[in-house]
């Protein structure tokens, strides 16, 4: 899409490209970030519970600037608002004077076993027209509560020199939802923006200075991996592009990781990461080969109930099957059946610049359950402990036909066979 479609607010220094993640360990928290295009200050936000607008607080943000190239960063606000009420409506406001901008967003219920909560998953989104509608067509329905993003966001890398106002113009283009509801980060390939060629040697420079997650409370040394707690769902957000071998520090996190998830409190575990782990697309064979080989035998012994992925530029999802027998002597290379397995997801079709791909191995493997070449998002409604209804709907759908849809059971409180 062009960038005179997404022109900066109106009003001196507007803030712009708001967009909001959880930003504590369980929800009562959350990381309010934007950019001022040409003066620091102001960095005050302002917010209220909708119930009490008498009451007003205030918090700072950290004020960060990059350069990439020939491109300086305007001024990239991040400000941390803890200890909000679980599962109430809030306002806040940015900006002064003429630019004074009004956001909304609600605080997820405590984590606990059966408080229902519905999270959306997109990936791969860009900005094209196809991406617009994805975006669109997700905030049509008016289910969603949190994104669960599976990574690459903006495709800035895919134009001359990284064209770093392509970020910006991509955090205009999603405000309209990432300003209201969190979305949960995940590092893709699109991230890297590693181009020793222009002088760039520091991988993830420009999403790391725009995009803060809460890393360091879930004991995480990087935030490429850290792990929240929101309503019923542990959700812990792997890196396809860092070192994830044995004593590295990803490996040494996820072990430790795993076993602090109490099902009791959070019943439903999820896994994001950008590169799938199992998907029968020819694009991208292999690339998720090695942390499959690595983290697989723990995904399955933990009993994760998703793993959601992106990527390849279309849809996937699996049955429950695992691969972990194999031991390149033995020949049992072929995945098989597990009840204590997850079901893959691979949700790459937010509608980027690179297009669908079309291009499946066939015939499908008994272990793709369901597979399409279209773009669109997915929806996940967690009801209690032990159900989950899932759906996944084409952009050229109406928003409420869902083209696939299944009900997950619980791995840890109710491990059937959903195919029953
Ligand atoms: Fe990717």
């Amino acid at each position: 899409m062009p960038a005179t479609a997404f022109p900066s607010p109106k009003g001196s220094n507007a803030p712009e490209q708001v967009h909001i993640t959880q930003g504590d360990r369980g929800g009562r928290g959350v990381i309010i970030s934007w950019m001022t295009p040409n003066e620091r200050h102001p960095n005050v936000v302002r917010y209220w519970k909708a119930y009490d607008p008498s009451d007003v607080y205030t918090a700072h943000s950290q004020i960060f600037t990059y350069r990439y190239y020939n491109y300086s960063s305007g001024y990239i606000h991040h400000a941390t608002i803890k200890k909000l009420e679980y599962n109430t409506k809030y306002f806040y406001e940015l900006g002064r004077g003429d630019a004074i901008r009004q956001f909304s967003f609600t605080t997820p219920p405590r984590p606990g076993p059966d408080v229902p909560y519905t999270f959306g998953i997109i990936g791969d989104l860009g900005q094209t027209y196809a991406s617009n509608s994805t975006l669109g067509h997700y905030m049509a329905n008016p289910k969603g509560e949190a994104v669960l993003f599976v990574g690459d966001l903006s495709y800035a890398d895919n134009y001359p020199l990284h064209d770093q106002s392509k970020w910006d113009i991509w955090g205009r283009f999603v405000e309209k939802s990432t300003a209201y509801q969190p979305w949960i980060w995940t590092a893709g390939n699109h991230e890297l923006d590693f181009a020793p060629e222009i002088g760039e040697y520091l991988p993830f420079k420009p999403f790391l200075h725009r995009y803060h997650v809460p890393y360091k409370q879930s004991g995480s040394t990087s935030p490429l991996w850290y792990s929240i707690k929101r309503g019923p769902a542990y959700i812990i957000v792997l890196s396809s592009y860092s070192a994830f071998t044995k004593y590295s520090p990803q490996y040494q996190w996820f072990e430790a990781e795993l076993k602090k998830v109490d099902r009791h409190e959070t019943p439903w575990l999820i896994l994001m990461m950008h590169a799938p782990l199992y998907n029968s697309n020819n694009y991208h064979y292999m690339e998720g080969e090695s942390m499959r080989v690595i983290f697989e035998p723990w995904i399955v012994q933990y009993k994760v109930d998703l793993v959601l992925a992106g990527h390849v530029h279309a849809y996937e999802r699996s049955e429950r099957i695992s691969n972990i027998r194999y031991n390149i002597t033995n020949g049992l290379s072929t995945p098989i059946k597990d009840k204590s397995a997850p079901v893959y997801l691979t949700i790459g079709d937010g509608g980027n610049i690179e297009g669908l791909a079309n291009n499946f191995t066939n015939p499908q493997p008994f272990y793709s359950a369901y597979r399409e070449a279209s773009f669109g998002h997915a929806i996940l409604e967690i009801k209690n402990r032990t159900h989950a209804y899932y759906t996944w709907h084409r952009n050229q759908d109406d928003e409420a036909v869902a083209s696939d849809s299944t009900w997950f059971f619980n791995r840890f409180w109710y491990p059937k066979d959903e195919s029953n």
